[in-house]
């Protein structure tokens, strides 16, 4: 399963009759509350490629949700696991000492962005960093009001879901939340909350913050820190406009406000720089990552800047947080996308997916917009471009045909396709992917007129 043979590889429509076993079974035992994108049945993956229980072979566009970074079962990592199993599992990091979760914490600290020292929480997934990052500001800050974004995805546990505020099926009966938090609009120029176009706005939805929120209702001496994605995730693969975050992290600083900057889906490499928001010129005061730490194995960091870790013994721990197993994934991975430069591969790659794109839309109107950074990369659609109304049934539509096609590749917001191969895709899968993708789009525009 090269880069260089001829992907995909289909063999049977899918879901062939061993996926559709396995997903009969599933229906039976596994919660209601999960929601498939398709009836992609896997059972191995390698690099770019995951192959289904029927032996399709797929071009992997979803990277197990921005997971896989450096794509499926690399050998370097699959080694650091398999060497880590033999010595240590388990210690539980909260309670003794080990080794590797110290050398992971240095690393993370080395490329999170900020000269400053840094200290780091390690705990199990993307909304566990969230919780520990609440918590902590909290503590530091003795206050309890939080501000976030529309569109916000932070996770779904009880104080994360108070943050995010992407889809009400997230959030609905889940009522009460943990309180004080306020939603304010997230800088979504495709389709500015406030129908204005930049840069003739000025960035109001920045000043907004300060003007209407800030000096109105959200007295600054109460709250506790922002959340913020650089790049909206779930929301839609949504970009900021230039100047946009410069100008918040002015208003914050004005009123000495911390910046928490999730990292869980945009984080280590995926956009061509290790954290999305170094695209943006500000410093952070933390950063929540996980997903593509550790390569699939679970493990979520909040690294802080350490004056604000100032948390006294016992405040905040995990039994599980910052395995040994998962740490030496995690070191792997690090090391992984230095020796093989995978942040200039997000980079070329990104660019020429993003041109790809863009000459798609010049040529099919239900591509409203194509944005995004490395391999961060969506494209809205929509029934029409002068309305920009969403096309979620196109979306679907889209999606399915290619999955039957075999490019695995999901969405996100109300009606983006979100392009996040894992950052060492080559120029010739990223086209096949591409063509199916092509294929497809011109297959569905055509019956939109
Ligand atoms: C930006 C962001 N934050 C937090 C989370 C929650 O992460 P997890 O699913 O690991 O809890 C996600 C998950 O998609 C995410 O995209």
């Amino acid at each position: 399963m090269s880069g260089k043979a001829q992907y995909p590889k289909m063999v049977v429509m899918p879901p062939g009759p061993k996926a559709r076993e396995l997903i009969r079974a599933d229906e039976s035992y596994i919660s209601k509350s999960v929601l498939r994108w398709y009836s992609l049945a896997v059972e191995s993956g390698s690099g770019c490629i995951v192959r289904d229980v029927d032996g399709n072979e797929y071009i992997d566009f979803n990277s197990g949700l921005a997971v896989l970074n450096v794509g499926h079962c690399h050998p370097k990592v699959v080694s650091a696991i398999t060497e880590q199993t033999k010595k240590l599992i388990h210690y539980s990091y909260t309670d003794f000492y080990y080794q590797n979760i110290v050398d992971l914490g240095r690393q993370l600290a080395g490329i999170t962005p900020g000269a400053f020292s840094k200290r780091v929480f390690f705990c199990n997934s993307g909304t566990e960093a969230i919780e520990a990052a609440m918590k902590l500001l909290k503590w530091h800050t003795r206050n309890g009001l939080f501000i976030a974004y529309t569109g916000a995805f932070h996770g779904r546990t009880l104080g994360s879901v108070s943050l995010t505020a992407s889809k009400p099926v997230q959030r609905r009966h889940f009522f009460p939340f943990v309180p004080g938090v306020t939603h304010v609009p997230y800088p979504y120029c495709y389709r500015c909350p406030f129908r204005l176009s930049y840069p003739e706005c000025e960035l109001w939805c920045a000043d907004f913050i300060d003007e209407e929120v800030l000096s109105k209702y959200v007295p600054p001496e109460n709250v506790a820190g922002m959340f913020v994605e650089p790049i909206q995730g779930e929301g839609g693969y949504v970009v900021p406009p230039d100047g946009y975050f410069t100008r918040l992290r002015k208003i914050l600083d004005k009123y000495d406000l911390v910046m928490i900057d999730d990292e869980v889906q945009s984080g280590i490499g995926r956009t061509g720089k290790w954290f999305a928001i170094e695209h943006f010129n500000v410093l952070p005061d933390a950063v929540c990552a996980a997903k593509a730490i550790g390569s699939g194995l679970p493990i979520g960091a909040l690294i802080s800047k350490d004056e604000l870790m100032d948390w006294e013994g016992g405040a905040h721990a995990s039994t599980f947080g910052g395995n040994p197993v998962a740490c030496a994934a995690g070191l792997a991975v690090i090391e992984v996308i230095r020796e093989e430069r995978l942040l200039e591969n997000a980079t070329r790659q990104g660019a020429h997916l993003l041109n790809r794109l863009k000459e798609m839309q010049r040529k099919y109107e239900i591509l409203g917009d194509v944005r995004g950074k490395g391999l961060m990369v969506g494209a809205e659609i929509v029934k029409d471009a002068d309305t920009k109304e969403p096309g979620p049934e196109l979306v679907r539509e889209i999606t399915m045909k290619c999955f039957k096609r075999g490019l695995a590749i999901v969405t996100s917001g109300k009606s983006t396709m979100r392009f996040a191969p894992p950052l060492l895709i080559t120029r010739e899968l990223l086209d096949a992917g591409l063509d199916v993708f092509e294929g497809v789009v011109k297959e569905v525009a055509g019956s939109v007129k």
